[in-house]
């Protein structure tokens, strides 16, 4: 048996380590700092008064000079403290950054994302998929198109995109198995050379998990209509 790194016990000195460092700065006597416990992160909780935030900490190990990572993320039960799960999260926000300084000032990709993810709550998409399917809107739509003025018309192609992955259920995986992937951002390269994956892939095959995917966005799509009609 080699080493590992355990994810727990990493979490455990990290506490420790920024309890300690906390106390020496001047902040620590006006904001009230807790501790949220989990297994795979470290997450904080600073409050003062009325306003409080959280900052969740996420562990990774990068695969040699590669943007693919793997990290202690990722709840599901039962998964062993020595299991660290790959990542594309850094190498898709190297992609978004790339975007971001095209795009013009204006740009409302950030604003829909975060509106999307809003309506989430409650609904069954991850912000995983709605991530994923802007990036692909993101590279092929012109970024002039994404100014503020037309908002709305931005949210209806994100919707009308994922409507339609959900029809032929397939959405690609916007990094593995993607031959066009900017080169400057460095992958391992059997990672750019593997099967494409689909991320939709369970639809295809169960068709109850299919009908309930429909069923949520019918949910999504109200959610955001109702949204809409109160903002203005
Ligand atoms: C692969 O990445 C490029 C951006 O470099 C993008 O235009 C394209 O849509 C992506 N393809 C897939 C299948 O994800």
């Amino acid at each position: 048996m080699g080493c590992y790194l355990d994810v727990e016990k990493m979490a455990r000195w990290f506490y420790r380590f920024v309890r300690v460092a906390w106390l020496l700065l001047p902040q620590s006597r006006h904001w009230g700092f807790k501790w949220q416990p989990s297994r795979r992160c470290c997450k904080f909780q600073l409050s003062k008064e009325q306003q409080s935030f959280t900052a969740e900490v996420i562990f990774g190990v990068r695969q040699g000079d590669s943007e693919i990572f793997v990290g202690s993320q990722g709840t599901a039960a039962g998964v062993a403290s020595t299991t660290w799960l790959e990542t594309c999260a850094v190498a898709e926000a190297k992609f978004l950054g790339h975007i971001s300084r095209q795009a013009p000032q204006d740009s409302c990709h950030c604003k829909c994302l975060q509106l999307l993810s809003h309506s989430l709550l409650g609904v069954g998409f991850s912000s995983y998929t709605l991530k994923t399917v802007l990036t692909h809107l993101l590279s092929t739509i012109p970024l002039a198109r994404w100014c503020r003025m037309d908002f709305p018309q931005c949210l209806l192609e994100i919707l009308e995109f994922l409507l339609c992955s959900l029809q032929t259920k397939r959405l690609s995986h916007f990094v593995i198995g993607n031959q066009s992937f900017p080169l400057d951002i460095s992958l391992p390269s059997d990672l750019r050379l593997a099967q494409p994956l689909n991320l939709f892939e369970h639809l295809a095959s169960h068709q109850d998990a299919h009908l309930k995917a429909v069923q949520e966005y019918n949910a999504l799509l109200h959610g955001l209509k109702q949204l809409l009609v109160h903002s203005h």
